[in-house]
């Protein structure tokens, strides 16, 4: 049931007119199930960060996971490596039939210790993410500048049919996390697959993707890890991820595939994905910037509030389960805003892109459920959610430069008592005043500023 109601009256307040707009949030019409949201530290950045000072290191930490001092994130993305010096099968078997020697160092590039300190935090995903299989599996010989993985459809090599030794080598990573007791929860085998780079990199398309699919998903189950869920596929931006899932979709690996994962850097997750599986953004940020802590200036790509408007626009219009920035701490890189807290190894610095992340994911927690919204505010994306603990969530995105105060009234909840916090250029996730009397709550949102009221239930 809707109640759509503009109030078309205006009040005067502190001398000034401001438009007041009222939505109904209607808890029993349900959306996606939200998973969270998080980083990577791929690329000796983990390592990096676990040789930091305690002090700092700590302090990093507790920027990224912890859900009173920073942003509380839920979701880690480990790269598994492919390279002869971070793969866990370094060494050419021979050939597919062979028998592999796996090695393991028991830190996979400090992503081990990366796992241990975020599940301290609670942090229940951890994807483990394969760029490319090593190179002895390809088409070209090589885990870098493209090539395909031999056997995929269409793709054959001298040395044989590489795909169940791949699948394997995939089963033998998830068993040595869970030997460390670091329950990998979703894996993937492909990344960028439609972009080709002098780094670890696998081109696929998605029926190629479809002819490895099965065997993977078997080779999970056959270990025991049929618990595990398979992503796929990462590519560079939502349209060529358009292209790839509707290849899926029809080769019937909806069956097989947990997770639909794209990248935002050739286009924004900004409608649906015709699946009927989850979407996730799984790497998203500024490759162009210097290191910037601005929440707002003029738009850019390093600023908070442009990573706040992707947030809402992939998590309301695309309806994304998941949104993940790149990495997460850095140290000595002011070189670049690829990532959201960095460190000179003595200072730690969090970034506005980090208080985006924050204002969504200390308040839409994994197994939220996105509920309908009717109603508009001039500007003002909203995003309403319901937790598994009963608590609502809005987040107020407003892109404009304009107050604008709010009116939320409720179908299917009462609210007894809520929290109001402010992000803006002078505000990190600070208290600001809400209002609930008569089962309705108000709230002004300034401009070019994200509020989110979290609200308990009767
Ligand atoms: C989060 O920060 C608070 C305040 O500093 C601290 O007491 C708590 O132990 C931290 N949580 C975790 C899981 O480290
Ligand atoms: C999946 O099952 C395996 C084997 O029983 C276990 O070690 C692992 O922790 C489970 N993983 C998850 C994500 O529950």
């Amino acid at each position: 049931m809707y109640t759509f109601i503009k109030i078309a009256t205006f009040f005067a307040h502190l001398g000034l007119v401001f438009a007041q707009s009222r939505i109904t949030i209607d808890i029993s019409e349900t959306h996606q199930e939200i998973d969270g949201f998080g980083v990577s530290q791929a690329f000796t950045r983990a390592a990096e960060f676990e040789a930091m000072d305690p002090e700092p290191r700590q302090k990093g930490l507790d920027y990224l996971f912890n859900t009173t001092t920073g942003a509380g994130l839920t979701i880690i993305r480990n790269r598994i490596g492919s390279t002869s010096d971070d793969s866990i099968l370094p060494q050419n078997p021979g050939s597919p039939d062979a028998t592999p020697e796996y090695v393991w160092d028991g830190s996979d590039s400090s992503q081990v210790w990366f796992s241990k300190e975020a599940m301290k935090y609670g942090i229940s995903t951890i994807y483990a993410n394969a760029w490319s299989a090593p190179g002895y599996m390809k088409t070209n010989g090589n885990e870098a500048n493209g090539g395909y993985l031999c056997g995929v459809s269409g793709r054959s090599c001298q040395s044989g049919d590489w795909r169940q030794m791949y699948a394997n080598y995939l089963t033998q990573y998830v068993r040595f996390y869970a030997q460390e007791g670091i329950p990998v929860t979703h894996v993937a085998f492909l990344n960028e697959p439609d972009y080709v780079t002098s780094y670890s990199s696998m081109q696929s398309d998605g029926n190629q993707a479809a002819s490895f699919i099965p065997i993977l998903h078997e080779a999970l189950e056959t270990a025991g890890f049929g618990n595990v869920t398979i992503n796929c596929c990462d590519a560079m931006g939502w349209p060529s991820q358009r292209t790839i899932t509707s290849q899926l979709v029809a080769a019937g690996m909806e069956e097989y595939l947990g997770v639909i994962t794209s990248h935002m850097y050739t286009g924004d997750p900004d409608s649906p994905m015709n699946t009927r599986l989850k979407t996730w953004q799984t790497e998203g940020c500024d490759l162009d910037s210097r290191w910037c802590t601005t929440w707002y200036s003029n738009g850019g790509l390093c600023e908070g509030m442009t990573w706040a408007n992707k947030i809402h626009t992939g998590i309301v219009n695309a309806g994304l389960s998941a949104y993940l920035y790149w990495e997460g701490v850095e140290v000595n890189q002011f070189q670049a805003s690829s990532y959201l807290v960095a460190s000179d190894g003595t200072n730690v610095i969090p970034s506005g892109r980090l208080w985006a992340f924050a204002m969504w994911s200390l308040f839409v927690r994994p197994g939220a459920k996105r509920v309908g919204t009717s109603g508009s505010v001039n500007g003002v994306g909203v995003g309403a959610f319901q937790n598994t603990d009963g608590s609502v969530a809005v987040v107020f995105t407003n892109n404009g430069n304009s107050r604008q105060d709010v009116i939320i009234g409720f179908s299917g909840f009462a609210p007894s008592a809520g929290v109001a916090y402010l992000t803006d250029n002078k505000n990190s996730v600070a208290e600001t005043e809400s209002t609930i009397a008569d089962g309705v709550v108000s709230v002004s949102v300034p401009g070019r500023a994200v509020v989110t009221v979290k609200l308990m239930g009767e």
